[in-house]
């Protein structure tokens, strides 16, 4: 669904550069769940704000259902971000003068739908976030899960392929996290696909693969199994693991993470 080629992205600080992505391919299937991790600094969210082109790459690909989004002009990546992308991040992100259901719709007067047509679907997905008995309250009036709840209710409402999500659960204890994990987890059942930065490896459990991110380049990429007993273990996907990195000839390849076979 979603194709990363040789991605990289330098920031530039006065006369200092940063290279935030250094060579990044990848690929997202429909349906998946993944995971980003990786130190403070890695590129979690440069990776995160290029997938759903919030901003662009300075060289390499990234495709999407087979079209380039780089080539697409400001109307049409706009067009992406609103019916292709949805995005939940850490504060939640709500409008505090707006209600639980208001604030689900949103995204639909941004695309010029009128309040009151909005609101079953807003409606709809309170319910499914569990919220069903919360839609006039404000913010304020909601607890931090409650608020991350409404913020995925949001993120659905355009029925978007893609949902995006930059440490979800990072302003929540550890059970009011681990519901929304869940929730993350059922939207995928449902045929969408959920990338997620987070700093949390017990989310792994929740998750079909982990990206390891360091320095910009992806040092690894697990698929997460399930046994019969509930445990779980992490399997290196085949040309995605730090060896891969060195070619047959012993060179080390720039750019980790391309499967070059
Ligand atoms: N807007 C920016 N301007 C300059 N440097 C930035 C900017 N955003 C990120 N960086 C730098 O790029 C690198 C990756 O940042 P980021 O993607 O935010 O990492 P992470 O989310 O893993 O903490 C860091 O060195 C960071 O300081
Ligand atoms: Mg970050």
């Amino acid at each position: 669904m979603l194709e990363l080629t040789d991605v990289t992205k330098e920031y530039r600080v006065g006369e200092q550069a940063v290279r935030a992505l250094d060579g990044v391919s990848l690929r997202i299937g429909a349906g998946e769940f993944t995971a980003i991790v990786g130190p403070s600094g890695s590129g979690k969210s440069t990776l995160l704000h290029l997938l759903g082109a919030l901003d662009s790459p300075d060289s390499g690909s990234i495709r999407f259902q087979d079209k380039e989004i780089g080539d697409l002009d400001d109307d049409a990546q706009s067009e992406f971000r609103r019916h292709r992308v949805g995005f939940i991040f850490q504060f939640f992100n709500l409008l505090p003068t707006l209600t639980a259901w208001e604030n689900i719709a949103i995204p639909k007067l941004l695309d010029g739908t009128g309040l009151r047509k909005a609101k079953p679907r807003a409606l709809e997905l309170l319910d499914l976030v569990g919220l069903g008995e919360r839609a006039d309250h404000r913010p304020a009036e909601l607890s931090g899960g409650q608020m991350q709840r409404v913020a995925v209710a949001r993120a659905l409402i355009m029925d978007p392929p893609l949902i995006l999500a930059d440490e979800p659960t990072g302003n929540l204890d550890s059970k009011t996290g681990a519901s929304i994990l869940q929730l993350l987890a059922d939207i995928t059942e449902a045929g969408n696909s959920v990338v997620m930065v987070t700093h949390d490896m017990g989310a792994v459990r929740y998750c079909d693969r982990v990206i390891n991110l360091r320095d910009g380049r992806i040092g690894s990429i697990d698929r997460v199994e399930r046994g019969d007993d509930g445990e779980i273990r992490t399997v290196p996907e085949p040309g995605h693991t730090e060896a891969a990195r060195v070619t047959a000839d012993g060179a080390a390849v720039n750019g980790a993470g391309a499967v070059r076979a």
